[in-house]
């Protein structure tokens, strides 16, 4: 394949700049989807529809069909997040550019160049004896609402023999994964309220409530210095992988000092320090606090007792925990911990379920031999800290869902330079090309 053409095709996608939490870009989503549609067609889809919203359509394509082929159900996202702090990028996020065999720009890994390598591997594989099916959604960093909603209304859609997802990175270089896990998502925000409008500092401080100051208190009240999350009943379902799969995790090229000085770049970790640190990556649930909003943060000083105070909050959550019961034990904990002179709501805005995949159907096998061709090593197993909110439902009419990718972990996505290595890229091309042939051969099962 001609090389260079497939990188202004893919930095075409990349000068999108698809964000879909911002209604500002609402019509940069919609343009999205449409290149989405057109490069579909051009892989010879007799059938592209755009579905359920005019600006975040989720882009539906049925390849040719081959009588007696294996369904392939192809799921990815062209949405991508709002590249702020644009000062810290090298170059702009969306104008891609090649530095070092790596192209940056936002979307490069997080989805928009793995959706084009898996489209690109069925051009290079020439007509590959698979029915491909395509659902590419324009909400996966927003919660998904438009693509849930669809499923609800039609669920056949993801009917299939294999539903194959790159979504995520390696776990090493040259260490290609397949997860059997991701974490769910419960986000939310928790609001304090302790009188009518603000008061002066002088003439109320000492024995008015501070907003901020409750708030800070009962945030630390949800989760202990030590890392460990005090809502009654949030590790009741959780459950230690097994004594295998610890011992697996222990063969894998991944170092804690290394994890600490070349990823976090920080001067020490957190958490639950008798768990591993990719236990508490993997396995172990989450509550993080994302931004305190409220009070007077604007140039100068203002001596004020801030009425009101709203922090956004996130847990992750593992397989076995529910959503829906997290969200009721957050409400009850937050009810609980905050003194009974303030008023402490909390608000939801989005969540998905976790997410677990036996890896035994046949088109794992395959997947790993696809890889073992192309680099010498195939995949290795392994488990997921971020999520993807539609994975349960695509698994629910029971095809595996391969849950693999092309990244690497240091490609910073959602941060500032992100980026894609070409190589990732080229290999990536070969390793899917190679899996659909397999998968064509034999059938999936
Ligand atoms: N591709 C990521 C999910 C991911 C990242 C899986 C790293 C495994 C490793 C996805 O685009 C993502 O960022 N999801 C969001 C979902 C949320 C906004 C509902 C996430 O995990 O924060
Ligand atoms: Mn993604
Ligand atoms: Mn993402």
């Amino acid at each position: 394949m001609d090389r260079d053409l497939l990188l202004r095709e893919l930095s075409d996608f990349l000068r999108i700049p698809s964000v879909s939490t911002l209604p500002a870009h609402n019509q940069d989503c919609r343009r999205a989807a449409d290149w989405l549609g057109a490069a579909l067609r051009a892989l010879g889809c007799p059938k592209v529809e755009f579905l359920g919203s005019e600006t975040h359509p989720v882009v539906w394509g049925v390849g040719p069909e081959v009588p007696g082929a294996p369904t392939l159900l192809i799921y990815g996202h062209y949405d991508v997040q709002p590249p702020d702090p644009l000062g810290e990028w090298t170059t702009p996020p969306f104008e891609p550019t090649v530095r070092d065999g790596r192209l940056y720009a936002r979307g490069a890994a997080d989805d928009k160049g793995q959706v084009f390598c898996l489209l690109k591997a069925i051009e290079a594989a020439g007509k590959p004896a698979v029915n491909f099916r395509f659902l590419i959604e324009g909400e996966e960093e927003h919660g998904s609402q438009v693509l849930f909603d669809l499923l609800k209304r039609e669920p056949q859609r993801v009917a299939a023999d294999a539903v194959l997802v790159a979504d995520m990175s390696y776990v090493a270089p040259g260490w290609p994964a397949v997860y059997s896990t991701l974490r769910g998502l419960c986000y939310g925000e928790i609001t304090v309220r302790t009188s009518k409008t603000d008061l002066h500092s002088g003439e109320y401080g000492g024995a008015a409530p501070n907003a901020h100051e409750e708030l800070c208190r009962l945030l630390t009240r949800l989760k202990s210095e030590n890392g460990h999350i005090n809502i009654p009943g949030f590790y009741s379902a959780v459950k230690r992988p097994s004594k295998a799969e610890l011992a697996a995790w222990k063969k894998l090229p991944f170092k804690e000092k290394d994890f600490l000085e070349k990823r976090v770049q920080g001067k020490g970790l957190v958490g639950l320090k008798k768990y591993s640190v990719l236990e508490r990556l993997w396995a172990l649930p989450t509550f993080e606090i994302h931004g305190i909003l409220g009070g007077f943060t604007g140039e100068g000083a203002k001596t004020v007792i801030p009425a009101e105070a709203t922090a956004k909050v996130s847990m992750r959550l593992v397989p076995s925990q529910k959503l829906k019961t997290v969200e009721r034990q957050l409400t009850a904990a937050v009810k609980r911990f905050a003194p009974k002179y303030v008023t402490a709501t909390v608000r939801f805005l989005h969540g998905a379920d976790p997410a677990q995949i036996t890896l035994t159907d046949a088109s794992f096998q395959k997947l790993d031999a696809a890889f073992k061709s192309v680099l010498g090593r195939g995949t290795v197993p392994a488990r997921a800290g971020g999520s993807i909110p539609v994975v349960p439902a695509l698994a629910s009419a029971g095809a595996p869902v391969i849950l693999t990718g092309i990244g690497l972990p240091d490609d910073r996505l959602h941060a500032p330079n992100e980026k894609l290595e070409l190589k990732q890229l080229w290999d990536g091309i070969e390793v899917f090309r190679k899996f659909y042939e397999l998968l064509g051969k034999n059938g999936v099962r």
